[in-house]
């Protein structure tokens, strides 16, 4: 199995399969990247709002830490100056480190000055706490602001990308201007898997409805970063590179776009203890 990999504005290759880490934590969790990295994944994402960062760092310490990629996010409600400097900190602490690969604005925030942001996120490289920076459910417009007020390049945007919500204009963007696509909830948290047209095409291929989407999406340039509990699940999602879909069945996925996002809806609750904008 050879990993394919996108390679960043700083020259550092980004692994297009990682490892998802949403909405697990404790023995899961571990167990969880232990199996990938066991399977060969060299690709880790999480977050400080995933609440697992010490968990992940304690397998972390089992492996060399210079053959992975690992990505963090700094949540919106610690987007001032100081807060993404805490927050980053924080998270180097919790998982054992001493650099992230990736670090990401998780969510834009309306309320607090992106300039600021990323003014942290450039103080942040220039330390070398994190090698690369980068954006996540940021649309095209947002996008195109945080490239024009950056003195570190946007190197990323980490967007929902299923089959079933493509968001074509920021992914466009995106391409653009050279921000690497990198989808999260890659299987549509399996509702995408029960597709008609997926199925068709994995009983084609003699793969999995999982292998087939996280393959069209390979070959459509985004990284992906499927999230499983299964051992199995994690072995196979990254068996996607030593085969391809024919452009006829790209094509059917691709033309499969019903607009229907798992996660990434434009409301939001901005007073909760992830999201909230303090007073
Ligand atoms: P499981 O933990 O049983 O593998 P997403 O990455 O889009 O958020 O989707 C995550 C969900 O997809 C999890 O519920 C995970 O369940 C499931 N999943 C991950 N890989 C596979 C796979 N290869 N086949 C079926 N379901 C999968």
């Amino acid at each position: 199995m050879t990993q394919l990999t996108k390679t960043l504005p700083s020259g550092d290759e980004l692994p297009m399969v990682g490892l998802g880490t949403w909405n697990i934590g404790g023995e899961t969790v571990k167990d969880s990247v232990r199996a990938g990295l066991d399977a060969g994944y060299t690709h880790i994402d999480t977050a400080e709002g995933y609440k697992n960062e010490a968990e992940i760092g304690e397998v972390l310490a089992d492996y060399d830490r210079e053959e992975l990629f690992l990505t963090s996010k700094v949540l919106p409600k610690n987007l001032d100056y100081e807060s993404v400097i805490a927050s980053c900190e924080a998270s180097l602490e919790r998982l054992g480190t001493d650099y992230l690969d990736l670090y990401l604005v998780h969510w834009p925030n309306p309320a607090i000055s992106l300039r600021e942001t990323l003014n942290a996120m450039a103080h942040l490289h220039e330390e070398g706490l994190v090698r690369n920076v980068g954006v996540s459910n940021f649309s095209a417009y947002q996008l195109s602001a945080a490239h024009h007020v950056s003195d570190v390049p946007i190197a990323v945007n980490q967007i929902e990308y299923q089959p079933w919500h493509t968001q074509d204009d920021v992914v466009e963007y995106c391409d653009e201007t050279d921000t690497v696509v990198e989808a999260a909830a890659p299987l549509g948290r399996t509702e995408v898997l029960g597709d008609e047209t997926v199925q068709d095409i994995a009983e084609q291929y003699d793969k999995s409805p999982a292998q087939v989407v996280l393959r069209w999406a390979v070959e459509n340039d985004v990284v992906v970063l499927p999230k499983s509990t299964s051992a199995e699940h994690i072995e196979q999602n990254l068996d996607v590179f030593d085969w391809e879909l024919d452009d006829a069945d790209h094509q059917r996925i691709d033309d499969i776009d019903r607009e229907q996002p798992v996660y990434a809806t434009p409301a939001r609750d901005w007073t909760g203890s992830t999201y909230g904008i303090s007073q």
